[in-house]
This record gives C-alpha cells, structure tokens and sequence, in this order.
C-alpha cells in the first residue's frame, strides 16, 4: 500500500468518530466573557452547535466543561511548533504535548487544531504566527511531527470506544509575506499524503493568500479562490473558520496597492462580507466531503457584534452547511464499506531536518532585517519588496514594544529612566534579535517580554535594573493570578 492510501484510509476511519458539529463559534474562555456570551446567545434564541475553545488553564477548561455540560466543545490549540524541525528536541515539546492532551480530555474535544504555524523558530520569538516555509522539506517535517503528536493523542487520548482526537492543520494566516518555493495549495497536499491529519480551511487566511501572493496581481479573488481549491486537499477539511479582517495601526489604512486594504488576520473586527461570498464559493465545492463544522472565530470581540453576526450567518449558511455535511457523508458511507478496520501503518520516514534548520535560521535573520533577503524559497518576497518591509519596518517592532503587552505600561518607572538617560526604546527591538536564544519555556510571550526587557535593562541601564527587577516581579505575580482566576465561571453559576 502507497503512503498516501494509508493516509487516506486511516484518515477516513478517524473521520468517522466525528458527528457533524454544525455552525457555531471559536472563542476564548477569558475574552469575551465565556458565560455571558452563551447567555446573551441563548436569549436571541441562538445554541451554537459546538464551542470552539482557544488554549487557557485546564482548571479553566474543566470549569467551562462543568458549567456548560451540554455543549460539544472543541479545542484549538497553541504552542506546538510543528513546522519547525527541531522541535520534538526541545525540553519543553513532551509536556507541551502532554497538557495539550489533559486539555482534551477535559474538554472531550473531538479534534486539535493547530495552526500550521510557528511563533519560535532556531532561538528567535515573536509574538503573532508566521508562516511555514513553504517548501518540500517542510511538508515531510510537518508530516513527522504531526504524526508524533497524533501518536501521543492516540495514547492517551484514546476512549473507550477506541477512538481519539484528531489532529486538524489549519491554513495559516500571511502577514504580509510567505516564502517558499512550492504553491501552498500544494504544501498541504504534500502533508496530507503523509499524515492521516484533517485540515482547517479559515476564509480569512485564504484571502490574506491572495492579498499577499503574486496570486492579487493576476488573478480575481473569485478564480484564486477556484484555483486553490482545486489544488488544495479540500477533502480533507473537517472544519471552516470565518474571522475578521483589519488593517494594523502599524501600517494603517493609507498604504494601498491595487484597491485592495492592507487587511490581516483581526479576529475583534466585524467580518467582512468579501469572506462571506468566499465562504458560499467554498461550501459547495464538490471536493468538500469531509465537513463536519463552521465556526466563525470570534475571540476578543464584543459580544453584542458576535450575536448579531452569528444571528445573520447562521440564518444565511446554516442551510448549506447542513447539506454540505450531508453530502459528504452519504458519499463517505459508500466508501466506508471498502474500508479495513485499521489500515496498515507505515512509518513516517525521518526527514533530514538539518538544511531545513539553517533555512529557519535564515527565516528568522531575514524577516527581523538582520539578513538580505536571499534564497531561492525568497525570490517571490525579493521581488515584491512592500510586504516585508511592512513587517520588518512597522509590524515586528510593534509586536515588540506594544502587542501583547506595552512596555511602557508594563514598566512605566524603568521606561521613564531610560528615557531620562537617552535609551530609546527601538534600542530593544535590535537587542531582542541580536542573536538566537535557548527555550527556556514553555511559550509564553508575555513572561518572555519582562524576561528580556529585565535583560536589556540590566545591559544597557545596570543602574536601572533594581527597580526594573520590582516591576518584572510585579508583573509576574499579576499575571500567575490573572490565569488562575475563574470569575466567567462565578458569573454563569450566579446568573
Ligand atoms: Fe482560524
């Protein structure tokens, strides 16, 4: 049997542990308030299909499950850097996939979902998702390490019943750039014939695919959209998403090219309408068999925007959605027939992750400007220089300094001396890429931030460290407080 049968086969099988799920939304526990967004849903006459939850404490997790006992949740998940070759080597990767299980099961999601992205890659951290390097290579290292992590889930993710979540690879999002050497429809069909991974299709990434390929100067969206389709293994998307899209403060509504809005990923904003007719063009694309949900994805949104879109989208798509469901499976139950039990697995051979490991290096150095844009998988964001000198000139250092966490909020004192001493904060962006730096964590941007700040300060304001030191502890005590605290969870059992 050829891998991309055993794929295939094992795939479909994990498939059928999967009822269809519906419309409903992908949130996060903290922000909008969890309960009061089900409430407020539930007096316009709405129940979502499923919830959709992002990556928080399990003890948060447990409580959601506990406190909405009849509500489908699944799991979208963070901090696996499965593009990345080395990361099954990093001292943190088996607990980062061990609580990633806990989360499952506490929730008894039926999927993961993982971006097919990274925020770390050979020693360098940022704070939002960057593309894969979209190149052969990489497909077979994803593949790998999505396979090792699908293994652990079947472990000890496993029900009575013998099934276990499975692990779904979302598109991910293009902020301004991507880089490789192969189409990236193509790159998931390489992964796919590896892995039995199912796929997240989100509108909004698609169109940030067109926006910031060469795709946007030759095509209209309309027949980017069939040409990627086509191309894409569509028959594997279990899940929809449908989020917002804005321009960035940091690059701001005036900087247009060819009519179309410097829009990236922006899941506060109202959705665009341009996502919907996207989304009509997908569902009823006769290579969309595997279906089972539509989420629109609407953390750190106000709640009174989510109702009302939810209340529009479900009135527009729930229909289609249904049928497309279906469809694919009254086509799947044929093939069940065919189907063996178990197919027989074959081995995913271990890619050779060195070259893959200095182009990930080169990555890093190129989009942080430390190194010119050279290399073959380079040549299309060479010739095309705007995107990436928005991300290198605008967007990182505003990630740097203010996303996720404004320094000069975060340590007004130490800020203020340094100011008074001449030390500009820019001076922290060069310092935070100087040079490649071992994990010393888990992911987490925020604890990153006040570690390497304290770091800046203590080389380039040693006299400024002592106080700096107090509002690092500060932070750090607010912050461990802030991820324990429940208090969604006291206003459901309240209300
Ligand atoms: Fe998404």
């Amino acid at each position: 049997m050829v891998k991309h049968d055993f794929a295939q086969q094992d795939f479909l099988r994990r498939l059928r542990q999967i009822p269809p799920q519906g419309m409903g939304l992908s949130v996060d526990v903290y922000s909008p308030d969890l309960f009061e967004l089900v409430k407020k849903l539930r007096e316009r006459g709405l129940q979502p299909g499923y919830l959709e939850v992002f990556k928080a404490t399990t003890t948060t997790l447990t409580t959601v499950r506990q406190a909405l006992p009849d509500m489908p949740l699944a799991y979208h998940g963070e901090g696996l850097w499965i593009t990345q070759p080395d990361v099954q080597e990093s001292p943190f990767f088996q607990q980062d996939v061990s609580e990633m299980v806990t989360q499952l099961n506490s929730i008894r999601s039926l999927w993961l979902n993982h971006e097919c992205a990274m925020k770390q890659m050979a020693g360098y951290s940022f704070g939002t998702y960057l593309p894969p390097l979209y190149m052969p290579l990489s497909a077979e290292v994803v593949a790998a390490n999505i396979a090792t992590v699908q293994q652990v889930m079947d472990q000890q993710g496993g029900r009575p019943d013998g099934s276990a979540p499975l692990f779904l690879l979302e598109l991910p999002p293009l902020t301004y750039f991507a880089a490789g050497t192969i189409p990236i429809p193509y790159f998931f069909r390489l992964v796919t014939a590896l892995v039995p991974c199912g796929l997240v299709l989100d509108i909004g990434h698609l169109w940030t695919v067109y926006r910031y390929t060469a795709a946007c100067r030759r095509l209209t969206l309309e027949r980017f959209v069939k040409e990627f389709l086509d191309e894409f293994p569509l028959e594997r998307v279990v899940e929809i998403h449908v989020a917002g899209l804005a321009c960035h403060e940091s690059v701001g509504e005036s900087d247009r090219e060819e009519g179309l809005p410097a829009w990236i990923d922006a899941h506060a904003v109202p959705i665009p309408s341009i996502l919907f007719t996207m989304l009509e063009q997908v569902l009823v694309h006769p290579k969309l068999v595997s279906l089972r949900a539509v989420a629109l994805e609407v953390d750190t949104k106000p709640i009174e925007t989510i109702v009302e879109e939810y209340a529009v989208a479900v009135r527009r798509f729930c229909p289609v959605v249904q049928q497309t469901i279906a469809r694919g499976m009254a086509a799947k139950r044929s093939i069940d027939l065919t189907l063996p039990s178990r197919p027989a697995q074959e081995p995913i051979v271990q890619p050779n992750r060195q070259q893959l490991r200095d182009d990930y290096a080169r990555y890093a150095r190129i989009i942080s400007g430390q190194a010119p844009v050279t290399g073959p998988e380079w040549q299309e964001v060479a010739a095309e220089a705007t995107g990436l000198t928005w991300y290198r000139a605008s967007y990182l250092p505003h990630e740097i300094l203010h996303w996720g966490g404004d320094l000069a909020e975060m340590f007004p004192q130490t800020c203020r001396g340094l100011a008074e001493r001449g030390i500009c904060l820019t001076e922290f962006v060069d310092f935070w890429f100087r040079s490649p730096r071992p994990v010393t964590r888990s992911y987490d941007f925020f604890l990153l931030k006040i570690e390497r700040f304290l770091e800046f300060v203590a080389e380039s304001a040693p006299e400024a460290h002592d106080y700096a030191e107090q509002e690092g502890d500060l932070l750090r005590q607010a912050y461990a407080q802030a991820n324990e605290v429940v208090g969604p969870v006291m206003e459901m059992e309240r209300a």
